[in-house]
C-alpha cells in the first residue's frame, strides 16, 4: 500500500517476524490450556488481524467474540476512564478467555477490560497483546503474552491505524511526516 504524499512508512517489524512470533504465542497457548477450549475475545478494531492469525496457530477448540471500547477523549490517560461501545455476545462464566489486543500503551483500556471480564466468573482470563509500549504505562499492567516490546513511537499496520488508515499493511510500520523523514535522511547522509 502507498503512503500519503506527506507521510513515510518505515518497517519496524516485518511480516516474517510477526508470523514467527504469532506462531510461538499460539504454541504456548496450546500448551498452557492442555486440550481445553478457549474463547478468543478481540478488542475491535485493531486486534482483528492479530486474532485471525493467532487463532490459526492455536491447536484447541476456539470460539471468537469481540468487544469495542473507547477512552474518554484526551483526558483518558489521567482519568483512566473507558467507555464500552460493544459488549460480548456470549456468556463467559466458567470459560477460558483470552483477551486479544493490538497494543498495550498506557494500560488504561486493558486494565478496564480485564477487570470487566474477570468480574464475570470465567475459569481463566489471559491477555495477549501483539505490541507493548512499556514506557508509556500510566496504570500498571502486564500482558500474559506479548509479541514485541517497542519504544514510544506511533505504529500502524497489521490491524493498527492512523485515523482509520493503514490497518491492512502486512508489516508493523512507523509513520513519519515527510519533513521528519527528510531530516533523518540528511542526518544519516552526514554521518
Ligand atoms: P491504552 O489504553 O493507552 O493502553 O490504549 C491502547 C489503545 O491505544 C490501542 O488499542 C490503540 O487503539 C491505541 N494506540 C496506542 N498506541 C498506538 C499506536 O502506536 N498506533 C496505533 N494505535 C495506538
Ligand atoms: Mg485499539
Amino acid at each position: 500500500m502507498k503512503a500519503r504524499k506527506d507521510e513515510r512508512l518505515r518497517v519496524l517489524i516485518s511480516r516474517q517476524r510477526i508470523a514467527r512470533r504469532v506462531r510461538e504465542i499460539g504454541r504456548q497457548i496450546t500448551r498452557e490450556f492442555r486440550g481445553e477450549p478457549v474463547l478468543l475475545v478481540g478488542v475491535l478494531k485493531g486486534a482483528c488481524i492479530f486474532l485471525a492469525d493467532l487463532s490459526r496457530e492455536i491447536a484447541l477448540d476456539a470460539s471468537f467474540d469481540f468487544l469495542a471500547a473507547a477512552s474518554y477523549g484526551q483526558s483518558a490517560e489521567t482519568s483512566g476512564q473507558v467507555r464500552l461501545l460493544k459488549d460480548l455476545d456470549t456468556r463467559i462464566e466458567g470459560r477460558n478467555v483470552i483477551l486479544v489486543e493490538d497494543i498495550l500503551d498506557t494500560g488504561v483500556t486493558l486494565n478496564y477490560l480485564a477487570r470487566l471480564l474477570r468480574g464475570r466468573q470465567p475459569k481463566a482470563v489471559r491477555v495477549a497483546a501483539l505490541l507493548d509500549k512499556a514506557d508509556r504505562r500510566t496504570q500498571p499492567f502486564e500482558a500474559d503474552y506479548v509479541g514485541f516490546r517497542i519504544p514510544n513511537v506511533f505504529v500502524v499496520g497489521y490491524g493498527l491505524d492512523y485515523a482509520e488508515r493503514y490497518r491492512n499493511l502486512r508489516d508493523v510500520c512507523v509513520v513519519e511526516m515527510e519533513s521528519e523523514a527528510k531530516r533523518r535522511g540528511k542526518k544519516q547522509a552526514g554521518r
